[in-house]
């Protein structure tokens, strides 16, 4: 396990902010930067139904598909009612009940636990700012790449519209402990995937949100 295996996945487990937004979608989700910033999670499209850009992404997996803090699974459910075989991964208690009663095959572990088939995954996704878990990057890719297929198995990530690198620690607003939380542009995203060998196969933007692909490689640029 990396030293992020350690990043206090408790902060989740124990929110009752999280578990309120996920059967409250109405209810914001609002996390406390150390620095005095608030960010906001888009609580109202992780228990939504996929939408048309989700499903754009979903095109893209034709073969077994982990999908990393799948939340309540609506990415899974979705692939397994296309009939490809998928697996969610999350470390809250409510995601994954969730999840399961939708369809999903939902694991309740940590991303940096002991992850079945790792090392043969042909699809990996880090949606809705997941890249964002442990706030570390480079802990975190470097794991993925792990989790994947070397020679084709490709990740996918959702970054940043912007073009931002912030490692920040945060709390929920209502309280509990406090993690780390990284908002990563595809620059900057690109360049940290070089460095734990991860190349870019292409990145795009769409309904105003930004995406890129990564597969085992060298190489640090776009195109
Ligand atoms: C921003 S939410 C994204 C939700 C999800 N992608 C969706 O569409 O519903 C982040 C998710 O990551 C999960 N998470 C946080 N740390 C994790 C870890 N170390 N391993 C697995 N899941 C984690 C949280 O429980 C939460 O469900």
């Amino acid at each position: 396990m990396t030293p992020a295996a350690n990043a206090p996945d408790r902060a989740w487990t124990a929110s009752s902010a999280y578990a309120k937004a996920l059967s409250d979608p109405g209810h914001a989700l609002v996390l406390r930067s150390s620095t005095g910033r608030t960010l906001l999670l888009d609580a109202a499209r992780f228990t939504a139904p996929p939408d048309p850009v989700d499903l754009a992404v979903l095109d893209r997996c034709q073969g077994p598909t982990l999908d990393l803090g799948c939340g309540p699974g609506r990415l899974v459910a979705e692939l397994a009612r296309r009939g490809v075989p998928a697996l969610g991964v999350d470390v809250a208690p409510a995601a994954v009940l969730l999840g399961r009663a939708a369809g999903a095959t939902v694991l309740r572990r940590s991303v940096f636990g002991r992850i079945p088939g790792a090392g043969r995954w042909p699809h990996a996704l880090l949606m809705d700012g997941n890249i964002g878990i442990g706030g570390d990057p480079a802990a975190l890719l470097g794991r993925v790449r792990g989790l994947i297929r070397p020679g084709g198995g490709e990740l996918v990530v959702e970054t940043e519209a912007e073009d931002v690198y912030e490692n920040h620690v945060v709390s929920f607003e209502t309280g509990g402990e406090p993690f780390g939380w990284t908002r990563i542009g595809t620059e900057a995203l690109v360049v940290v995937a070089a460095g734990v060998g991860l190349r870019a196969t292409g990145d795009w933007s769409a309904g105003g949100r930004r995406f890129a692909a990564f597969t085992w490689g060298e190489g640090g640029s776009l195109g």
